[in-house]
């Protein structure tokens, strides 16, 4: 039995806790490795998202916690209520969000931005035929989203076009994507945006967070959209796709796959941008990798 499984016990035990009301407190038994093998299988063909040995203990441990406010107490009769029928597929829809890293912050690798800056503002400079398409992939709740829209929104302005702009926010989580359309962030995510950027494209609530200015919002359209799904997914043409922080934790032949079908949504000169150490080694005919080292960025020719 695990350590905090046990601790869990004596508690439960020593405070002489009686189990009707504790429901929520009792410990779920460990994993068998035949349940490690079906969630993790399950996990994997669903979503692409990989759980090593490794991680074991934060599938236990999160697969575990959801149990417990549903009062199951063993992982394969919890399996056999998600993959079954449609109650099965709202289920799994909030375990969704449980075991998939959500983790962002605004600019989060700031070389990124930089060479997104850079690409903007030459975008810009040679003239817009049609207004910029960015797509971040993978956008959590919203900030690697809304970062994108205040370089394009930088980018333009004071030209004659300032809102010549779309940024599309792709996720598979609904819960995600529900943080990022409400666009209101906590004093604490909002460490790497500038006082002047702050003021510029976001507006203080009475609570002390900080909303997305309708202007900017207006700009971002949230979608729900599985990257193991891009095939079926109408985004083409695009100028810039970020896609960052997702494909770690996929194996390497689908990480492959699905940067083979992003180049394929990108526009003519449109810029791709993974994560760096993400993907060592791969190539596309039609791109030409960004000579910077300090990112993972590529140019589609033409
Ligand atoms: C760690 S966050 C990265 C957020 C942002 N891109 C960044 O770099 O800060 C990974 C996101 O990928 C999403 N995700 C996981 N599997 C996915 C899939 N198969 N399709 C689309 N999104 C997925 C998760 O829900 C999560 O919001």
């Amino acid at each position: 039995m695990a350590a905090c499984s046990r601790r869990y016990m004596a508690m439960t035990q020593g405070e002489g806790m009686q189990s009707a009301g504790v429901w929520a407190l009792r410990p779920v038994a460990d994993m068998s490795q035949a349940d490690f093998h079906d969630w993790q299988t399950l996990l994997e063909a669903r979503t692409g998202v990989v759980i090593s040995e490794r991680r074991r203990s934060f599938l236990q441990t999160n697969l575990s916690a959801r149990m417990r406010e549903l009062g199951v107490n063993d992982y394969a009769s919890y399996y056999r209520q998600v993959i079954h029928g449609p109650r099965g597929a709202v289920e799994w829809t909030t375990l969704l969000d449980r075991l998939t890293v959500q983790e962002t912050r605004f600019f989060r690798h700031l070389p990124s931005f930089e060479v997104l800056g850079q690409y903007l503002r030459l975008r810009v400079a040679r003239g817009l035929g049609k207004p910029l398409e960015l797509w971040s992939v993978g956008c959590s709740s919203g900030e690697e989203a809304y970062s994108l829209a205040i370089m394009a929104a930088e980018a333009l302005s004071g030209s004659e076009t300032p809102e010549r702009f779309a940024v599309t926010a792709t996720d598979i989580s609904q819960a995600a994507l529900s943080k990022a359309r409400a666009g209101c962030y906590s004093e604490r995510r909002m460490e790497q945006v500038g006082a002047q950027w702050r003021e510029r494209y976001f507006l203080m609530q009475p609570d002390g967070s900080f909303k997305v200015v309708p202007s900017l919002a207006e700009r971002v359209c949230c979608a729900r959209l599985n990257v193991l799904e891009l095939a079926k997914a109408p985004m083409s043409g695009m100028d810039v796709i970020f896609c960052q922080n997702l494909l770690i934790y996929f194996r390497r032949w689908r990480r492959r796959d699905i940067l083979n079908c992003l180049a394929e949504r990108l526009a003519p000169g449109g810029l791709l941008v993974v994560g760096v150490g993400e993907m060592v080694g791969w190539q596309h005919p039609e791109l030409e990798p960004v000579p910077d080292e300090r990112v993972l960025a590529f140019t589609r020719k033409g």
